[in-house]
């Protein structure tokens, strides 16, 4: 396990994902009824902006940070909703000053999100990264860290007796048995728990997502995408999150919000939103 999201906390597939995320929280719990979160690839809760680790890729540079530079003119909720959310953790840090300088990590996000009374577990399967976390949230109930594999946990605690939730499902897509590992623990999901709302994040290298986006079409997810131009080969140049059983309201949403952040991350970034998962090699619409 040498992946850390240190190197990436706060790039363009941060910006995607948890811009998703904290919608998805926010129409989730406009009910009132209790939800149950459940993050099976938590990370570490927090990043330095400024540490050896993310100044050492520059990826929060030609993500967040250009973000949170941008001119609001314009600025979709959702967007404006996350975006307070990273400069709130932020602040939490240090005064007002020029770029951010701490990014909140997915179970920070979703914390921002939770009400008294819902549920919310984030498993984290590295042993460092997991004590970071367990530190992140140390004295607060409303959060439990299990140091987990997120697969075992989401199989053991399928369906939540509160009978609504939301999984993120985000590994570092680093063994090769990722994809198949994922699936099976998707459909065990959905078989125990066929209503819940499911967000999965995942890769596109070289132009494509191959065999896992076909698997994934079966489950009829919606799907947001972010691709760069120009990314050297190897680099991650692109990414989607599949959302299973999305809130009503949500893709509107992601459709004024994606082309407001391509825009603002750059010449070169196109967007897609689609009802069906797109076929591997198909160009990306701009929605
Ligand atoms: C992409 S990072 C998570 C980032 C986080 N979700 C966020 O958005 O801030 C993936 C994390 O999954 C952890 N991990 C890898 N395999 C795991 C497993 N089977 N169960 C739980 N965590 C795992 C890695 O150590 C890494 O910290």
């Amino acid at each position: 396990m040498n992946y850390r999201h240190g190197y990436h906390a706060g790039n363009f597939a941060d910006v995607l994902k948890h811009t998703a995320l904290c919608e998805l929280l926010r129409l989730l719990t406009a009910k009132d009824k209790k939800l149950f979160v459940l993050d099976t690839h938590a990370g570490a809760g927090g990043y330095d902006l400024a540490g050896d680790l993310a100044r050492r890729t520059g990826e929060a540079d030609a993500g967040i940070q250009r973000l949170a530079a941008a001119p609001r003119a314009g600025m979709p909720e959702a967007v404006g909703r996350y975006l307070a959310a990273v400069a709130a953790y932020d602040r939490k840090f240090g005064p007002d000053r020029d770029g951010l300088r701490r990014y909140p990590g997915s179970p920070r996000l979703v914390r921002v999100g939770l009400r008294a009374g819902d549920r919310f577990i984030a498993c984290e399967l590295h042993p460092d990264e997991a004590l970071a976390l367990k530190r992140e949230f140390a004295g607060d109930r409303a959060v439990e860290v299990r140091q987990a594999d997120g697969y075992k946990v989401l199989k053991a605690l399928l369906p939540p007796v509160e009978r609504r939730g939301l999984v993120l499902i985000d590994p570092p897509f680093e063994v090769t048995d990722e994809y198949e590992r994922l699936l099976r623990a998707l459909r065990q999901g959905l078989r125990r728990f066929a209503t819940g709302c499911y967000a999965v994040w995942y890769p596109i290298k070289d132009g494509t997502a191959g065999a896992f986006v076909r698997e994934m079409a079966a489950f009829k997810p919606l799907v947001l995408e972010l691709r760069l131009d120009g990314v050297a080969p190897g680099k991650l140049a692109a990414c989607g999150l599949a959302v299973i059983n999305p809130p009503w309201r949500f893709e509107e949403a992601m459709r004024e919000a994606l082309p407001w952040i391509a825009a603002r991350l750059g010449p070169g970034v196109s967007w897609a939103v689609d009802a069906a998962i797109a076929t591997p090699a198909a160009p990306v619409s701009a929605g």
